[in-house]
């Protein structure tokens, strides 16, 4: 297994553009952990499955017929051959994924193949809610994104092309589900770099955490 830096951070804190970035300076792979659970999220509504049905969202979790591939501009997300990816970023599929990662039965099913994205000789830059706490727990390099509420729509309105105050509402209750979770809620790793990103632009937030990913891992 290569090295790992972990980014985790609410919805719209900056982490998949700050992890993204990260990824290509240090020359390494990249991979966004929410979109597994956004995939399933997506194909599991386009199936009609029942979103309070923990056993049935782990039974499709654990299909063989998922594909998630790592490239530097996205983690694309195939379902029997079909790629999703570009239903998945909306943000009531967002809103489905925060409700289907409460359970368990889903956690663990997809727990094993994002820990695999990080076998291979590079390193892995890899982002979510539990990348530090849960699913890389050893990472030497963690960083914990945060950024007010009305930045935080602000970028996913100006991403969406939507109106910021529709989005605040559709945040907020994802926010409050991500982190009073009981299964790996939302929380700071131990030792991580915390970091406000509200008032600084890309390239300001991602030189701060290159310096402190390439202390850490003595680069
Ligand atoms: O980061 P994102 O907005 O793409 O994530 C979508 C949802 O997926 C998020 O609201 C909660 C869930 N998620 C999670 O529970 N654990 C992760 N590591 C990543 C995402």
């Amino acid at each position: 297994m290569g090295q790992v830096v972990t980014i985790d951070g609410p919805a719209a804190s900056g982490k998949s553009s700050v992890s993204r970035d990260l990824a290509r300076r240090l020359g390494w792979r990249w991979v966004s952990t929410g979109a597994f659970y956004r995939g399933l999220a997506y194909v599991a509504r386009q199936m009609n499955v029942d979103l309070d049905d923990a056993r049935r969202l782990g039974e499709l979790a654990h299909s063989k017929e998922w594909e998630v591939l790592l490239d530097p501009e996205r983690t694309s997300v195939l379902f029997r051959g079909q790629d999703v990816t570009q239903h998945i970023f909306a943000e009531d599929v967002g809103g489905i994924a925060s409700k289907i990662s409460h359970y368990p039965e889903v956690r663990e099913a997809l727990l094993g193949a994002q820990r695999a994205c990080a076998e291979g000789p590079d390193g892995l830059v890899a982002e979510g809610r539990d990348c530090g706490t849960v699913v890389f727990p050893g990472a030497p390099a963690k960083i914990y994104l945060t950024a007010s509420s009305e930045s935080r729509a602000a970028r996913r309105a100006a991403e969406e092309g939507a109106d910021p105050n529709s989005i605040i509402e559709a945040q907020k209750v994802r926010d409050q589900q991500d982190s009073t979770r009981k299964n790996a809620p939302l929380s700071v790793p131990k030792e991580a770099l915390v970091l406000d990103t509200s008032t600084l632009n890309l390239d300001q937030v991602v030189d701060q955490v290159e310096a402190f990913a390439r202390r850490q891992l003595k680069l």
